[in-house]
């Protein structure tokens, strides 16, 4: 009912108390070495970045940029480890290494918490309430896979790869860490990771979390750095694995430079989701699964919904709604925990988003931005949607990676299917319709690794995460995830 205060806060007409989480708690050092061999050390050449807090500019942290000799010191102090206590160690033991890491995030959940928001301009409620647990959830997850390889592949013998290379993102810093290492350690691999150069700093956490649980001296390296130092390690011949998150374009270049090498790899790379809403679908709950699919977390997400297919005849209440959900969206300081939408990760990547709502214009498109109030300083994107968009449309085709919707109606079950893949790219979809036939039907006709029914971005560490097309290479998460990590012996 439209009392005179929810008819206020509709129209912007008060705000929210500020309700920011506290950083007394989270420590975050002037300068960060590499973590090679079970201590931070200098880079060998001496050279250092800033991060920065991207929801105001400000430095946080000094951070070594490795170099190739930076890496070959950290691969072969993998090998070290590999060839030494972990690999000798029981699986059972090593398993209770894995254990000991979930707790140990679970304990330190809230500085995890802030400082993956400030560091990257996710909401405190995101990374306070998935990343970080989902985090701890699939090192506990895994940490029980150890001693049970035997179970997941029957009558073969797991045998562990060597030395895991492992590159990610900035969009789920600490929680792709996660992905990567707990079943590369589970599997008894040693690793050298590379967080993203505008988020290393919950790497660098995890890090001294690893170096306190007592886990032997270079089983994990982190080794921080840009581009070149991912491609150090991607080429260094004593890496026997390459695990990669982030866009088709370096996925491409990994697999180019991988080809014809004995090293195994997966890929994990970009998305163009359908949220298909059906004319009997619950509109309210999908409207509020288009939101989050879209805008929460900024639409950093590989397998964001950012395509809305909407059956014809719902189409016009479906976007109103929409429109009026999307003036009550919060956008503004990541640490507060009203806040729905942070700050763009990065100057580039908001010239990037800024770009495409250029392109999306002038290609004929219509642009709608909910008129929410955006901080001065900082990156920021208010909360966008393109209708009249053709298929062939760049915004249509193109991940955007920010909090852009391109909506299109269909009409029959085949003309959604039809459009809904008709992209490069098959990491994820949505259905919502209230006839269970129709989602069977949906999950078998879109080619998409994950397709979610009546919601949209849920993640557990048992379900296999992946990609058909140019989505990527291999599943991660779950029994499958632990396939790449293993060579199968008869
Ligand atoms: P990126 O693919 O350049 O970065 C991902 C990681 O790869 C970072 O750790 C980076 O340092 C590293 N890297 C970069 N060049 C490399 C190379 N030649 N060899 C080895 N490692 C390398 O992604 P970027 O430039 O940060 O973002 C660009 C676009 O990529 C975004 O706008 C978005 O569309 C997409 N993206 C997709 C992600 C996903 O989860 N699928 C994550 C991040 C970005
Ligand atoms: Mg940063």
């Amino acid at each position: 009912m439209a009392t005179p205060e929810n008819k206020l806060a509709f129209d912007g007409g008060w705000d929210y108390a500020p309700a920011p989480e506290s950083t007394d708690h989270a420590r975050i050092d002037k300068r960060y070495g590499l973590f090679i061999g079970g201590d931070f050390v200098s880079p060998e050449k001496g050279r250092y970045f800033d991060t920065i807090n991207p929801a105001n500019e400000q430095k946080l942290a000094r951070v070594a940029k490795g170099s190739e000799l930076d890496v070959d010191k950290a691969v072969k102090a993998a090998r070290k480890a590999y060839a030494g206590p972990w690999g000798r160690m029981k699986a059972k033991e090593r398993g209770k290494y894995v254990f000991r890491i979930a707790r140990m995030i679970a304990e330190r959940s809230r500085e995890f918490a802030a400082i993956e928001s400030l560091d990257g301009g996710k909401p405190i409620r995101e990374s306070r309430d998935i990343d970080v647990p989902l985090a701890s959830a699939h090192f506990f997850y895994y940490a029980g896979w150890a001693d049970k390889l035997e179970y997941a592949f029957p009558g073969r013998r797991a045998k562990p790869l060597g030395v895991a290379g492992q590159i990610i993102p900035w969009n789920f810093p600490l929680l792709m860490a996660a992905w990567k290492l707990a079943p590369a350690l589970a599997c008894g691999n040693t690793v050298v990771l590379k967080p993203a150069e505008t988020t290393p700093l919950t790497a660098l956490k995890l890090a001294e979390l690893i170096a306190d649980a007592d886990l032997p001296p270079g089983v994990v390296n982190v080794v921080t750095g840009a581009g070149d130092t991912g491609a150090a390690i991607v080429t260094h011949p004593g890496v026997d694995k390459i695990a990669f998150t982030g866009s088709t374009g370096v996925g491409r270049i990994i697999q180019r430079a991988l080809a014809g090498t004995k090293k195994k790899y997966t890929l994990e790379l970009g998305g163009k989701a359908a949220n298909i809403i059906f004319a009997d679908a619950a509109i309210d709950q999908a409207v509020e699964g288009i939101v989050n699919g879209i805008f929460f977390n900024q639409g950093h997400v590989c397998c964001a919904g950012s395509r809305l297919l909407v059956q014809e005849s719902v189409a016009d209440e479906v976007i109103q709604k929409l429109k009026d959900r999307m003036e009550t969206l919060i956008v503004g300081d990541p640490l507060d925990k009203n806040t729905d939408i942070g700050a763009i990760n990065s100057k580039m990547q908001l010239e990037k988003i800024d770009s495409y709502l250029e392109i999306g214009q002038q290609e004929g498109a219509e642009m709608y931005q909910s008129s929410v109030s955006v901080p001065k300083s900082g990156y920021w994107c208010r909360p966008t949607i393109f209708t009249g968009v053709a298929q062939s449309n760049r915004v249509v085709q193109e991940e955007i990676f920010g909090p852009v919707l391109a909506i299109q109606t269909f009409r029959s079950f085949d003309e959604a299917v039809e459009k809904a893949n008709n992209t490069p790219y098959g990491l994820s979809g949505g259905v919502w319709t209230d006839k269970g036939a129709k989602i069977f039907k949906m999950t078998q006709s879109v080619r998409a690794g994950v397709i979610w029914a009546n919601t949209f971005n849920k993640f557990d560490p048992t379900s296999p995460f992946g990609g058909y097309k140019e989505s990527g290479v291999g599943r991660e998460g779950g029994l499958h995830g632990l396939d790449a990590y293993v060579r199968l012996e008869a």
